[in-house]
């Protein structure tokens, strides 16, 4: 496939642009699994990433800058520039306040509006617009998650030879969750216009499989994961996404950050150092995973000088309601804990805004255990970055078997993020649990990370796509 270029197109762009006045343009990593994921392929193969850069403009400016992801100058990020009214339409409003809530079982968050709709689908149809404009007509085009749902079949009537692939991030939920939506059907065509739709868990497979089944009549073999739509035979699989564990471990193994993560394990001041990192999102469940910490403390008062629990908490949708009132529970939350448990040492360190990857790093390795207890989540790339930093030293994951990771980190501590209680009891089995075993938890985590890394991902993924079958030719 070595003639055919990689293009790939994200709501969200790898770089996040900003207009700064005197400083200029200012260009930062955006901050996402998504991101994580696609950086190191990119890299690799080369190509092109269509994508927003966060900057509004006028309805004729659609193109923005050019930038270069790599040295080598193979591989270019095109920046799509969105108007106010697309941002609020398409990007708050259909994107992330009525598909985000749905997919991820909050039903009740889920905003159905037709004008937005009537948004989302013009800015599909402006991307694949982009898309058709830096391809070629035998390159492989990828696109990603669900904003850009509609646009395999702008892609499709234009060039309908062309091999298009999606990537869905999120879960898909069950087919009467997915069925509320009112254009549930126009959606589910939309991804059917691909060669290949891919997800992170066999559960979100069989959701999708059975509600192309129920809502469309198509034919479908679960078996195989075929469905036969339109004289076109469309391959579903799962395929979780791994990460690039090699670039932690190096991060993880230097004496800089080394030193620096024992410095912060000194300052927090306790015995134990318990972390969170999480975009701030009501999925992350990080509401709950405070009362599981001030359940623990009322419980247990012991615990109150030994444990610092540090939540980074990356601003995320600020614009978006649910994300405001999420803020405020959140901050109040903490302020609450701290003030009933606070003596001479503060319990909770809270920091709202995004921390560099070294810095990261550095939190990951001085923490003694990783929360990461969403309600629901379509991976959860921390968890595996988590482990991946640690896994030639120490560290214990607790992991909500409600994101999709479970499935692949069996040997992490399952607790049910609803249940404060039950998560404090893990968070204390974890601490106190002994060095062996948590070192044969450790081990095998490291193992699954290390084997399902993110070149085993795309590798199977490039298999699926280009042989259109699922079967597997080298075990890895
Ligand atoms: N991340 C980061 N800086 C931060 C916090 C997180 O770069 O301060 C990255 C983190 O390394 C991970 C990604 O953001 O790769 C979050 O991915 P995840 O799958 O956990 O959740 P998402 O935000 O995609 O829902
Ligand atoms: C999740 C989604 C991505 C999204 C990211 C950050 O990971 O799957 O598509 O880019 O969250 O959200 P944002 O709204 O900032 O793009």
């Amino acid at each position: 496939y070595r003639d055919r270029r990689l293009v790939i197109a994200s709501n969200r762009g790898p770089l996040t642009l900003r207009d700064s006045g005197s400083k200029g343009l200012e260009i930062t990593p955006s901050v996402s699994g998504l991101v994580s994921a696609l950086n190191p392929i990119i890299d690799q193969e080369g190509g092109a990433w269509v994508g927003w850069g966060g900057r509004l403009g006028k309805p004729d400016e659609i193109m923005g800058k050019t930038l270069p992801l790599t040295d080598r100058n193979d591989a270019f990020f095109h920046e799509v520039i969105l108007t106010e009214e697309e941002v609020e339409a398409f990007y708050e409003g259909i994107s992330n306040s009525c598909l985000w809530p749905l997919c991820h079982n909050f039903v009740e968050k889920a905003l159905f509006d037709a004008e937005q709709w009537q948004n989302y689908r013009s800015v599909n149809i402006k991307y694949a617009q982009t898309l058709l404009q830096k391809s070629q007509p035998r390159d492989l085009i990828w696109i990603h998650d669900y904003h850009l749902a509609l646009v395999p079949t702008s892609i499709r009537l234009e060039r309908p030879q062309a091999q298009i692939s999606l990537f869905w991030h999120i879960p898909f939920p069950a087919p009467e969750i997915f069925a509320t939506l009112p254009w549930a059907r126009e959606l589910l065509k939309g991804l059917l216009d691909c060669n290949l739709i891919a997800f992170h868990t066999e559960s979100y497979v069989r959701n999708f499989l059975i509600t192309a089944e129920e809502l469309l009549g198509a034919k479908v073999d679960h078996v195989t994961g075929s469905i036969f739509w339109a004289g076109r035979k469309i391959i579903v699989a799962a395929y979780p996404i791994g990460i690039d564990w090699r670039d932690f471990e190096s991060l993880a193994s230097k004496p800089e950050i080394r030193q620096k993560a024992h410095q912060l394990k000194q300052a927090s001041g306790g015995d134990y150092l318990i972390l969170g990192v999480d975009r701030l999102d009501y999925t992350k469940g990080i509401p709950e995973r405070l009362k599981a910490i001030e359940w623990l403390f009322e419980n247990h008062p012991e615990y109150k000088r030994k444990i610092t629990f540090i939540q980074i908490a990356v601003p995320s949708r600020t614009q978006v309601k649910a994300y405001q009132s999420l803020r405020r529970e959140v901050e109040e939350t903490v302020g609450r804990i701290n003030g009933r448990f606070t003596e001479d040492h503060i319990p909770v360190r809270y920091l709202f805004r995004p921390l560099r990857k070294d810095h990261l790093v550095t939190h990951y390795l001085a923490a003694d255990m990783c929360l990461v207890t969403p309600l629901r989540d379509g991976l959860n790339l921390v968890a595996k970055e988590y482990v991946a930093t640690n896994g030639n030293y120490s560290g214990t994951l607790l992991l909500s078997p409600f994101a999709g990771a479970a499935n692949q980190l069996k040997e992490a501590l399952q607790a049910n993020p609803y249940s404060p209680q039950e998560t404090a009891e893990q968070i204390l089995k974890g601490l106190l649990m002994a060095e062996g075993e948590k070192k044969r938890r450790l081990h095998s985590l490291y193992k699954s990370v290390k084997e399902q890394d993110i070149s085993w991902w795309w590798k199977r993924i490039k298999q699926a796509w280009l042989t259109g079958s699922t079967i597997t030719v080298s075990p890895k």
